[in-house]
């Protein structure tokens, strides 16, 4: 939303101007803020007042005044389209409008510009004169000459510290070129600079150093070049959301997403992948404004459709007659792998890439490069820092496009333990499953689609408690109401399976597991055609359960039925627990073998205190407040 707003917000300041995404980096000392701070100042784009009031407020406080505060004091203002966030300055000048990004760590950067937040189409390198180049400068060399972004300037700060020599300038130019040489970048300029001092920023250094000649760092943001607009690409939209509509049973449906190239327009057909399913864009829909008859690049994007296909999160919107994407489950990807533990072959992973996100398994390490040395190695693991080529094998296939083709669409984050530690580019798909001509016919109906005809969402209603608890009374009492009602539902207990399917399983832990196994895999069909099914199995083990949860997904609801075993012997409906009891029935739940009762249900039915028909009524409030029944 932030982001929304923020382009909103310019969009008013300048409109139709060219924007240039710049990308400022440097090691964390090396003085970003102060650069930035002072070509705002010096710019003239800083409100009225603001500089001398800064200044003024370290006087009082006593501390020295530096260009990196402006930074902070502005973050909570918005004024004459300077905008700054936590990580974005937005100023312009004559030319253009500037998004300047500042990437605090390797971590941030590639999250950055891999979530596409933020695509840099040029570069600034800040290197302290001082100190020199250090390791992590290389590194973001690296990732910049990998994630495409050719156009650098380095700037060669805190000259003035070095009396403003112009042989230390010239050792760094001479060291780093040769490193920016073999990563394939040719650095547009070498810029002796002060950020303290506004040497070189703005304003020419003619006095400090003279025996400088070339672009101010103005003047060489307005010499990058712009690589072009991604709206001349194919069309390339990814899944954000789908919201339904279903109140007045038209299931009208707007897809949601963010339109990374091209352009979207009314009555296109759109063709959304890995499943290659297609559908008309119907309308493109806005808020308090004409809906409007198409969009463009970076725009957040909802549309209806003529033809309501099952579409979901992840995929991958192109259009008909335009370059569609790669599909495949196998990507060769180059990596850089910033996680604790190493990138290791034979482990899993989550690969994010656009709004999908599919598991994955690193298969093959190609080769290892370190980036900050160039030196390359051959090993089956990628370390901390280290850059890889290497193969994964995705779970299920996924759309993208190779690396020359689509900058938005060829970048992913793997995640590692919940936490992002690492990026690629795609380079090329090892197996291709097809792009635009994929024939989805052959493919099982997704659950989703059978929906669309029902009233109801196919889910499995697990009731667990011991035997005589209520489970089949309640079970019983529900299937009735709903069916009364003209839902589709089904229940499924020990009886019915015992005597069938099930014969061959006993009452020993393993006999139960199996019981239970077969059980989950039979309502989780049924819930697939989009069925209610009410499961009533006594269900001792718990971690059956969790397995029939992790099974079926979201659609699993646990009701635990609680009674205490006395009580449950009291009513012992089938004269079962007295048998048990004198040692007639082996390893029976509550008598002879363990029950263990749910720590985390989403219901629980304590039948000593309400009734069969309130738990009808509670469970019936429930699936219609949970959109099970609509
Ligand atoms: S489960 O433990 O494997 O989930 P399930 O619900 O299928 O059991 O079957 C329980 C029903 O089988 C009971 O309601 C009871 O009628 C009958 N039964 C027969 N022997 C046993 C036993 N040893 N323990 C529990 N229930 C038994």
């Amino acid at each position: 939303m932030d982001d929304l707003i923020m382009q909103t917000q310019k969009a008013a300041v300048v409109e139709q101007r060219e924007d240039m995404n710049i990308v400022i980096v440097g090691h964390v000392d090396h003085g970003k803020s102060t650069i930035i701070g002072r070509l705002l100042a010096d710019n003239h784009m800083l409100p009225e007042g603001k500089l001398e009031q800064i200044q003024e407020q370290c006087r009082r406080n006593a501390k020295p005044f530096e260009y990196a505060f402006l930074l902070d004091a502005l973050k909570d203002e918005q004024s004459q389209g300077i905008t700054i966030d936590t990580a974005r300055v937005f100023f312009f000048t004559k030319k253009r409008n500037y998004i300047i990004l500042d990437a605090p760590g390797h971590l941030e950067f590639l999250k950055n510009m891999v979530t596409g937040a933020s695509r840099a189409e040029a570069a600034l390198m800040v290197i302290d004169a001082q100190e020199g180049i250090m390791e992590n400068s290389r590194r973001h060399s690296y990732l910049l000459a990998m994630l495409g972004v050719r156009q650098v300037a380095v700037l060669v700060n805190k000259m003035d510290l070095m009396e403003y020599s112009q042989k230390r300038f010239e050792e760094i130019v001479s060291e780093y070129s040769d490193f920016l040489t073999e990563i394939n970048i040719q650095p547009r300029a070498f810029i002796p600079v002060s950020g303290a001092m506004g040497d070189n920023i703005v304003r020419h250094a003619a006095d400090t150093m003279p025996w400088y000649e070339g672009k101010t760092v103005l003047e060489q943001l307005e010499a990058f070049q712009s690589i072009g607009n991604y709206s001349n690409l194919p069309l390339r939209m990814s899944v954000q959301d789908v919201y339904k509509f279903t109140e007045d049973h038209n299931n009208r449906r707007i897809i949601a997403g963010t339109i990374e190239t091209g352009v979207l327009k009314v009555g296109q057909k759109v063709i959304f992948y890995p499943s290659g399913k297609s559908s008309t864009v119907k309308t493109i829909e806005a808020f308090n404004c004409d809906p409007p008859r198409q969009l463009s690049a970076g725009s957040a994007a909802g549309f209806t459709m003529t033809e309501q296909i099952y579409a979901r999160r992840g995929d991958m919107i192109a259009a008909e007659g335009e370059t569609p994407p790669t599909v495949s489950d196998q990507i060769r990807a180059n990596v850089f792998w910033l996680g604790r533990s190493p990138l290791s072959t034979g482990k899993r992973y989550f690969i994010k890439l656009g709004t999908s996100k599919t598991g994955a398994k690193l298969t093959d390490v190609k080769s290892v490069l370190n980036a900050a040395t160039l030196e390359k190695t051959k090993r089956d693991f990628i370390d901390r820092n280290e850059v890889g080529d290497c193969v994964f094998k995705l779970d299920a296939p996924i759309a993208f496009d190779c690396a020359e083709d689509n900058p938005a669409t060829n970048r992913f984050v793997i995640v590692d333990n919940y936490e992002i530690s690492g990026g690629g580019i795609i380079i090329s798909s090892e197996n291709t499953l097809g792009g635009g001509n994929i024939h989805p016919d052959n493919s099982l109906l997704a659950k989703e689609e059978r929906m669309l005809s029902q009233r109801q969402k196919g889910t499995v209603l697990w009731f667990t408690g011991l035997s005589g608890s209520g489970k089949s009374t309640i079970g019983n009492a529900l299937e009735r109401r709903l069916n009364g009602a003209g839902y589709a539902v089904y229940r499924l207990d020990g009886d019915n399976l015992r005597f069938g399917l099930n014969q061959d399983c006993s009452f020993t832990p393993e006999g139960r597991r199996e019981n239970i196994r077969r059980a989950y895999e039979v309502a989780k069909l049924f819930a697939d055609a989009g069925v209610i099914v009410l499961c009533t199995f006594i269900s001792p083990q718990a971690d059956m359960r969790r397995q029939a949860r992790s099974s079926i997904g979201e659609d699993f609801v646990e009701i635990y039925v609680k009674a205490p075993v006395e009580e449950c012997m009291r009513r012992d409906p089938k004269g079962l627990y007295k048998k048990a009891m004198s040692g007639e029935i082996e390893n029976f739940t509550g008598v002879n073998a363990p029950y263990e009762a749910p720590e985390n249900p989403e219901i629980t039915l304590d039948t000593t205190q309400i009734s069969p028909e309130q738990s009808t009524e509670l469970l019936m409030n429930y699936l219609q407040e949970h959109k099970i029944l609509y």
